[in-house]
């Protein structure tokens, strides 16, 4: 995140720019935005897009139980807007075929480009309802899933899973094939155990065991944060595209900068954050929107040198009204990034 870093490797640019066509529908790049509760809604997705070049996008986790009756008009999750359609997977996080066939039926009946089933949450609740990453430890009750969801559709189904409960990657790689065999289309793996919270670093490698046990396109993801940590993961694994998380929260535009070579310029940090307001107030009541601001703010302070500060300053505010006195006032051309995202934001 320096000046001196090379924002824009030209080759990396080719590899991310060459389509690739999952269960049949083609995507322009091989960049995306990966899944993330709270944060990557409605609101956040529409200054993405104008931002531009992300292939395909995922919604948050949504509850399989919930979506065959949640009204998106009242929902905060379970949302869209209608132009996202066409590159927008929702995900779902259920604990039973029943149960994700039903709301895997609603998402293609929307028009979702695709379903993609979350077995790599470990959140303490998600696991006592044996959902998420609980899933990997029923390994045939995994792969039922995604054959029954598999049968109920015909959109792409992805799986985004990860290592599973102990370091050895030889179950995941298992599962990886049984997976593909149960009909996935595309599997996104984040090479870390379960109960690690991304504390450790993910093992990259692993992704590489996953990509060679199948022919279905497999996507890494996992602490990427800059072109060369992209370059790396793929050529390091073979993977066939990479997923990115928390980065995309603090720097929005880097699809573009990574795929086209697009130059941001100094207020673009700013602009970042009043489109955020703008669209935060447009999808959600005054309430959401404040909670969901503040949990994306942790992401964008971990861009600055005195990023703790930035954040305890907007933790002050109320409404977006404030959120746009305090971005005019406090966010500013000459702030001094930090040379990698501050990890004690990054990690919250
Ligand atoms: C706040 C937060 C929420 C997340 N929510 C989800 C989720 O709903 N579904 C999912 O599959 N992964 C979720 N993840 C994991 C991310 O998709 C991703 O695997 C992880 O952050 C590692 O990628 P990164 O280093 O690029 O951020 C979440 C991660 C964070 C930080």
């Amino acid at each position: 995140m320096t000046e001196s870093t090379p924002n824009h490797l030209p080759e990396l640019a080719a590899k991310l720019n060459s389509p690739i066509i999952i269960g049949g529908k083609t995507i322009p790049n091989r960049l995306w935005l990966a899944p993330m509760a709270g944060l990557t809604h409605s609101a956040f997705r529409q200054v993405l897009a104008h931002y531009g070049s992300c292939g395909l996008a995922f919604t948050e986790m949504c509850s399989a139980k919930a979506v065959p009756t949640e009204n998106p008009r009242v929902s905060s999750v379970f949302k869209w807007h209608e132009w996202e359609l066409p590159s927008l997977v929702c995900q779902l996080v259920g604990a039973t075929p029943e149960e994700l066939v039903i709301a895997a039926k609603r998402v293609e009946h929307e028009g979702f480009f695709g379903v993609d089933i979350n077995m790599g949450c470990s959140a303490r609740g998600m696991i006592k309802r044996k959902a998420g990453a609980a899933l990997l430890k029923t390994p045939e009750k995994a792969v039922a899933i995604v054959e029954a969801v598999r049968k109920a559709v015909s959109i792409p189904v992805f799986v985004k899973f990860r290592t599973g409960w102990s370091k050895e990657i030889e179950p995941a790689v298992a599962l990886a094939k049984n997976f593909e065999a149960a009909g996935a289309d595309c599997l996104v793996f984040h090479p870390r155990v379960a109960p690690d919270k991304r504390t450790r670093p993910p093992f990259i490698d692993h992704i590489r065991f996953i990509k060679e046990a199948v022919s279905i396109p497999v996507f890494g993801n996992g602490n990427v944060t800059t072109p060369q940590h992209c370059q790396d993961m793929l050529e390091r694994t073979g993977c066939d595209g990479v997923s990115i998380g928390r980065m995309a929260m603090a720097q929005p535009w880097l699809f573009a900068q990574w795929t086209t070579g697009f130059t941001p310029d100094k207020d673009i940090f700013k602009d970042y954050i009043i489109r955020l307001a703008t669209a935060l107030e447009q999808d959600f009541d005054p309430i959401r929107a404040i909670k969901r601001f503040r949990l994306l703010m942790a992401y964008f302070a971990a861009n600055f040198r005195f990023g703790h500060s930035l954040l305890a300053t907007f933790s002050r505010a109320k409404t977006m009204d404030d959120v746009r006195l305090l971005a005019e006032e406090y966010i500013k051309p000459d702030m001094q990034l930090s040379q990698t995202p501050n990890m004690n934001l990054y990690n919250l």
